[in-house]
């Protein structure tokens, strides 16, 4: 557990009534919570600006039936082999798939195999969700 600093910050009043809106129902502890989370989100922006190392999720939706689909999406996922961990793969339906693949490597190559994934005609849904290593996060 790091030492807690304590400081005061001052904020215009629009800003911080914009601040406590943003906050409000989201069930913070305190403003000081809040205030880590904006900041702990922010810090792991700027590790994807540029770190050399991050981590996160793709998740894809697609219909299993539709052409070449699969077999273009397996030969994406073999060609970055190095950025993915592991993948899980869920039969939603009779048609749809969801597939999740926890990745991790350098912004540039786990964005470029996002980009991969995402042109592939006819996915449903592709998302990225940009996590950490948590090395850098406290
Ligand atoms: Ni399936």
């Amino acid at each position: 557990m790091s030492k807690i600093a304590r400081i005061t910050i001052s904020l215009d009043q629009e800003l911080l009534e914009q601040f406590e809106k943003k906050i409000a129902g989201v069930g913070y502890a305190s403003r000081s919570e809040a205030m880590k989370e904006i900041v702990r989100q922010s810090l792991v922006e700027q590790e994807w600006q540029e770190s050399d190392e991050v981590a996160g999720t793709i998740s894809l939706v697609y219909d299993h039936h539709e052409g070449s689909m699969v077999k273009k999406i397996v030969a994406v996922q073999h060609d970055f082999g190095h950025v993915i961990i592991c993948s899980q793969h869920v039969h939603l339906d009779h048609t749809n798939c969801l597939e999740v693949l926890v990745v991790r490597g350098k912004p540039p190559e786990i964005r470029g195999l996002m980009d991969r994934l995402k042109s592939i005609r006819g996915m449903k849904h592709s998302a990225l969700m940009t996590a950490t290593t948590g090395r850098h996060i406290h």
